[in-house]
């Protein structure tokens, strides 16, 4: 220690401390090296998760062998041990939207701690939330505020508490397969029984309807006691698109039935489907867009509801009110920070454009696959959020081998893709949600022609694999039936 509280000492009891603690310091350490932390205890993650963390986790990436002890993270890249080089499809859960480590966030995060600014202070408004908030805004300049929260579940807590709070209704409708986050609001209008068993009972007066029906909506609006019809433009669980007309559909109901009408973009917004928002695909204005993930630049956790000011007016009504709603850590300045780079970024890297322009290719390579593979059976998305939904085949030796992994466990034909593309491709994906037979690709919006053609290549090698009964890909389905 170098510097002594001159307030609790006095006189010649200062020159004599000061001398004797610096000879009894230890050397100066001036910040703990994470990396080298990292680097001395990497090969012990799997034996500290499964003894202090969740173990089930770990079970199961040693049994899909996606135990690969990975290194480094670059752009739309990983890097394991060895220092071989991974195509990370999964983004994090698309939380990777710039690309991992990408040097502009880095520069200004740690512009944010060399400033010393006045995080925080609660009894002030952050100047950087006013900042982001100004940028968010001007990107949906049909909503007026915005509310900033720490994860995207937290974003949809808001937004049903929100709507409640501004129509003086309770309920709230939700679709079939969709996915909102598992706290427990959010988990109430998310559709995964695996999500929700044990955990109920959930918030009351939350309806299911199916998704891309209107007539179901229009049924469950009738009563005019619904505060907010909530909604993922494509779902992510299964990359479902919807109708053409659906979302036009579903916002002019919602309005002639005193709905608010909110799109949980928190997967699709900011520039994943080739727009600012999947939304703008169909020409919609919701009464509420929820963000999170990517706006985080994948280094500070960040949501953001983008709202009609008629809401936050009945929410935030008046003085006592003011403090009805927030959190902590909510609106913290490297939260901030890495939102207003990250939208910098995007814009100045074109990533919107580039998104819809590798996706198109993306699309077109995987439909001429579905032409020669039967196995394939649809191809559908936008920009670089794409589904490959995999399907009963007709032949007589593929439908044996089908049926025998699918009644061991439904799904399970997917990872018959996804291991090999790790293993043999090192691309890295999965399904998209339980028992799915859709593989969803999720990349960085950085990858390049060259990324594209990688994916291409692999899936191609493996879905053709995939149909040579008897062939290595049904080994190791025998070997995963085993598993399950
Ligand atoms: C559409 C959608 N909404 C909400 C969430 C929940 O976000 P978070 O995991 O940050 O709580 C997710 C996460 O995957 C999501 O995809």
């Amino acid at each position: 220690m170098t510097f002594i509280n001159t307030e609790t000492l006095a006189g010649s009891d200062l020159r004599r401390s000061t001398t004797i603690a610096d000879r009894q310091s230890p050397p100066q350490q001036t910040f703990i090296d994470m990396a080298a932390l990292f680097a001395e205890r990497e090969a012990d993650r799997y034996a500290m998760h499964t003894r202090h963390l969740n173990e089930q986790m770990v079970r199961v990436l040693r049994t899909i062998g996606y135990d690969v002890n990975f290194c480094r993270g670059q752009g739309a890249y990983l890097y394991d041990r060895r220092g071989a080089q991974y195509l990370d499809l999964l983004s994090g859960f698309g939380v990777f939207a710039v690309g991992r480590n990408h040097p502009i966030i880095r520069e200004t995060l740690k512009s944010i701690l060399d400033g010393e600014l006045p995080n925080l202070v609660q009894m002030d408004v952050s100047t950087l939330a006013g900042i982001l908030a100004e940028r968010l805004v001007a990107l949906a300049p049909y909503l007026d505020k915005v509310w900033f929260t720490n994860s995207g579940a937290e974003a949809v807590e808001t937004a049903i508490k929100f709507s409640r709070a501004a129509t003086g209704r309770s309920g709230i409708i939700y679709c079939g397969h969709a996915f909102h986050g598992l706290s427990n609001g959010a988990l109430s209008v998310t559709d995964e029984e695996i999500f929700r068993n044990r955990f109920e009972p959930l918030l009351p007066d939350c309806v299911r309807v199916p998704f891309n029906d209107l007539d179901a909506l229009e049924r469950a609006l009738h009563e005019r006691a619904v505060a907010a019809f909530i909604v993922e433009p494509i779902q992510g669980k299964g990359v479902n698109l919807p109708g053409e007309d659906y979302l036009q559909g579903a916002a002019e109901l919602c309005r002639r039935h005193g709905t608010l009408f909110v799109v949980d973009e928190i997967q699709t917004g900011l520039g994943r489907t080739g727009r600012f928002l999947a939304i703008e695909h169909w020409n919609v204005e919701p009464d509420m867009v929820l963000l999170a993930k990517a706006l985080s630049g994948g280094h500070v956790p960040i949501g953001a509801v983008l709202a009609r000011k008629p809401i936050f007016d009945k929410v935030f009504d008046r003085m006592e009110r003011a403090v009805v709603h927030g959190s902590t850590f909510g609106k913290n300045d490297l939260a901030m920070a890495a939102g207003i780079a990250t939208l910098e970024v995007l814009a100045a890297e074109g990533l919107f454009e580039r998104a819809a322009r590798a996706g198109e290719k993306l699309q077109r390579a995987f439909g001429a696959m579905a032409e020669r593979h039967e196995l394939v059976r649809e191809v559908r998305g936008k920009g670089l959020m794409i589904g490959i939904e995999f399907g009963h085949p007709r032949s007589l030796k593929l439908k044996a081998s089908w049926n025998l992994l699918e009644t061991a466990s439904k799904g399970l034909f997917c990872q018959l893709i996804t291991i090999p593309l790790l293993k043999e491709h090192r691309i890295l994906t999965q399904v998209a949600g339980h028992g799915s037979h859709t593989i969803k690709i999720l990349p960085s919006l950085t990858i390049s022609d060259s990324d594209c053609d990688w994916i291409i290549d692999a899936f191609d090698a493996v879905v053709a694999a995939s149909h040579r009964v008897p062939g290595p890909v049904w080994t190791l389905g025998k070997t995963l039936i085993g598993h399950s």
